[in-house]
């Protein structure tokens, strides 16, 4: 089974915490949701590679380590994923970015796909899924199906708020998937709603509530 890492850092809680609350606008919210993915991608790419190097400081030649191994494509799920991608990519610019179009149809909750558009090398790239809930995990998991279809074989999947029904639905489908979140929630309502969640993300972050 792949890792499970909840990345409860006091600042990640904080700022948490500042999105949940209902008072919170457009504008807040999409500032703290990227801060939220940029300390998220510090703590993702920690298990990144490295090789030796040889460069010439000022007074001697070293060898010393730069980033090594499959280069890195940022996939958002539309849309709300795309409100993590300029945190991630602050830290991991030279990524690509791929998007993956998903939407769930609000009395079923399945997902549906609506957009594929990915860098052409998907099969060399090391690929960070992004998007802020993990609720059923019927999204989550038909992105990832998407992108193994075409060939993607090392993924990780970054969120912010995961129900432990999604946490287990995404595992049972793709054991080989990382999973980061920044909060492990309590549970869905009967609306398959995080609780106690954020609300609707995609909602949140470009106002269309
Ligand atoms: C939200 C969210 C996820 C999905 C999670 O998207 O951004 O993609 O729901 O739910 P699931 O785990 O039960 O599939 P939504 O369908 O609301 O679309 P949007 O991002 O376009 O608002
Ligand atoms: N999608 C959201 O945006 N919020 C939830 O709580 C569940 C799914």
């Amino acid at each position: 089974m792949a890792k499970l890492e909840v990345m409860d850092h006091p600042l990640i809680q904080h700022k948490l915490t500042i999105i949940r609350d209902k008072n919170t606008g457009t504008k807040v919210f999409r500032e703290v949701v990227n801060e939220i993915a940029r300390l998220m991608a510090y703590e993702v790419s920690r298990d990144m590679p490295l090789q030796d190097v040889e460069i010439e400081t000022p007074l001697v030649k070293s060898v010393q380590k730069e980033i090594a191994g499959k280069k890195v494509a940022i996939i958002p799920i539309l849309r709300a994923g795309l409100g993590m991608v300029d945190g991630m990519l602050d830290l991991i610019p030279a990524a690509k970015v791929g998007h993956v179009g998903m939407y769930r149809d609000h009395e079923t909750f399945e997902p549906v796909e609506y957009f594929v558009k990915l860098p052409s090398d998907i099969k060399e790239r090391q690929l960070l899924v992004v998007d802020p809930m993990l609720a059923t995990g019927g999204s989550a998991i038909a992105a990832i199906d998407s992108l193994k279809k075409r060939g993607a074989t090392i993924i990780k999947f970054v969120c912010l708020v995961a129900a432990p029904e999604g946490i287990k639905a995404l595992q049972e489908a793709h054991p080989d998937v990382d999973i980061y979140t920044a909060s492990l929630d309590e549970k869905l309502n009967e609306n398959g709603y995080i609780l106690p969640g954020l609300g609707d993300a995609g909602d949140r972050l470009f106002g269309t509530l």
